[in-house]
Order: structure tokens, then sequence, then C-alpha cells
């Protein structure tokens, strides 16, 4: 199975684009076996993707060639033998608090830090939404 974090920045960010990009996510994750995390900010998205080989790989196509960010950037491409959020077909952190500061973000902190530290940040993130019960 494989686990991949990008980062990009959003194009054109409102609730309502995020709404459509959620809902379009989880529907096709769920019927192509794969979970994962979205930090969404106006500044920043920051996506764990984990599932199938293919399917990873043919996601990560679409989501490269998709005009609502730009500048997406690889930042962790793994081989594990575990989902990190096995609930969620795409759980969403819109009010990130663990994560990169605004200046830090412009900085460039995002693109330095290392897999093992993204990883830890969703690892953070679930277990946040997990202690507050977040819908599956
Ligand atoms: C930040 C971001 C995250 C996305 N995450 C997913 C995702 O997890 N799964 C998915 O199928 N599409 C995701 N998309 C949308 C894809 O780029 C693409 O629009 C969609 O998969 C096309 O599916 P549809 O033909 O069913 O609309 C994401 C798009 C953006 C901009």
């Amino acid at each position: 199975m494989k686990q991949l974090i990008y980062r990009s920045q959003p194009f054109g960010f409102d609730s309502a684009m995020l709404a459509g990009i959620l809902s379009a996510a989880r529907r096709n994750n769920r019927a192509n076996g794969i979970t994962g995390a979205l930090i969404c900010r106006q500044d920043m998205y920051i996506q764990l993707v984990e599932g199938p080989d293919e399917a990873i790989d043919a996601l990560y196509q679409r989501i490269l060639a998709d005009d609502r960010h730009t500048e997406v950037k690889l930042a962790m491409s793994a081989e594990v033998e575990e989902r990190m959020v096995p609930e969620w077909d795409m759980l969403d952190d819109t009010n990130p608090s663990m994560t990169f500061s605004k200046d830090e973000v412009e900085d460039g902190a995002i693109d330095r830090a290392s897999p093992e530290a993204l990883q830890a940040l969703f690892r953070r993130i679930a277990e946040k939404a997990r202690a507050a019960g977040a819908a599956t």
C-alpha cells in the first residue's frame, strides 16, 4: 500500500470550493479504497492519501492536473503496511492549529520539513479528531 503526502497552494480558496473538493474526494476515495486527511488553509493545502498503489498513482495524477491549486509538490511517498487514518475517506482540518504559521509557510518551512515530521503532523491531527469523535 502506498502513502503519499504533498503540499500545494490553493487557487481561489473559499468554502464552496473546499466543500466541492471534499465531497468529490470522499465519494471517490470510498470507491477506490483510499483514506486520507487534508489540512486546508487559505495559504496552503497539505494532504495525506493512502491506499492501493495504482489508486494512489491515479489520484495523484488527477490532483496534479487540478486547477483549484498550484505549486503541487510531493513531500513524501512510502510503502506502508498500515494506514494512518483508516477511519476517514478524507478527514478535513479546516482550522489547523497544529501546523505551520503563515510566516513559516511563506518562508518555505513545509518544503524543509522531513517526511517524518509531516507524518507526525498527520498523526497528531488524527489523534485530535479521534478524541473529538469526528465523523468518519
Ligand atoms: C487539494 C485537493 C485535494 C483533493 N483530494 C482528492 C481526493 O482525496 N480524492 C479525489 O478523488 N479527488 C481529490 N481531489 C479532486 C481531484 O483533483 C479531481 O478533481 C477529482 O478526483 C475528479 O473526480 P470527479 O471526476 O469524480 O469529479 C482533490 C483536489 C484538490 C484541489
